[in-house]
């Protein structure tokens, strides 16, 4: 079994060292989860003023503060983090998905399908759609507005994610509609962390959700509080990939049919 916690809070533009509070005091009210996820670009907020703006407030991996926080955290509570972050790497920026380990292992996801403003802002994903082991299990992330894409999450079900980590911005309630029918179509466990707040003429819709491989909707949390929403899984569940007693999600499909998919 995985006990997993997903952080909903309200991060705040240009106010890093409170963001830092907030997220530190959130975590260690989960230390008892294996797996937690917070939300999209949880270190600097969203709605930037322009790209000069963005760029004030981010920083590499390496120089984080922020990171320091959460890789230091894993280690001293045992547990994964998966947490966006606002990446700078040389003069570009990226909305990226840090997964660290309980060794203060750090990997990352960049977000390919960008929103909106984000295209003035960010580079888009250069690593392609990686899967990341979590103890005998295996985890996938993708970013908000990733999931209006059905061909990225086949990709990860394709590479075996038992379960998606989803840190999200999300400003309406499209999402319940499509991924709970993603984790039908992929039979995999999908963590969707959302935000709360505004800023400026952006309101986030919060209800972060868990949804299990039959798509239901395990756990939900409010629409505007800051809260921490526990589940427990069995990833393990994600292995059976049949949606009939004759039909397998993966085996039943043609892809040599799909090749206009590639156009
Ligand atoms: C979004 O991708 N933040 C809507």
């Amino acid at each position: 079994m995985l006990q997993t916690a997903q952080i909903q809070f309200n991060p705040q533009v240009g106010k890093p060292g409170r963001n830092h509070t907030t997220v530190s005091g959130l975590l260690a009210q989960s230390a008892d989860a294996r797996l937690v996820v917070l939300p999209e670009l949880a270190n600097s907020g969203y709605n930037f003023l322009n790209r000069d703006h963005a760029l004030s407030l981010a920083s590499p991996v390496e120089k984080s503060e922020y990171v320091g926080i959460l890789v230091e955290t894993a280690k001293k509570q045992n547990q994964y983090i998966v947490s966006g972050f606002h990446e700078k790497e040389e003069d570009k920026l990226f909305n990226t998905s840090l997964f660290i380990s309980p060794k203060g292992r750090i990997w990352k996801y960049r977000k390919i399908h960008l929103f909106m403003n984000e295209k003035q802002i960010f580079t888009r994903g250069n690593l392609g759609l990686p899967v990341f082991e979590l103890d005998e299990y295996k985890l996938g992330m993708l970013i908000c507005f990733d999931y209006l894409f059905p061909e990225v999450w086949r990709i990860m079900a394709l590479k075996g994610a038992d379960m998606i980590a989803h840190p999200s911005n999300l400003v309406t309630y499209k999402a319940f509609k499509v991924v709970p029918a993603q984790a039908v179509i992929n039979r995999f466990f999908i963590f969707t962390t959302n935000r709360i707040g505004a800023e400026r003429d952006i309101t986030f819709s919060g209800r972060t959700f868990a949804v299990d491989p039959e798509g239901e909707v395990i756990a939900e949390a409010s629409v505007a509080k800051e809260e921490i929403l526990f589940t427990e899984i069995d990833p393990m569940q994600a292995r059976n990939k049949m949606l009939t007693i004759k039909n397998h999600v993966l085996d039943d499909r043609f892809p040599e049919l799909y090749g206009d998919i590639l156009k």
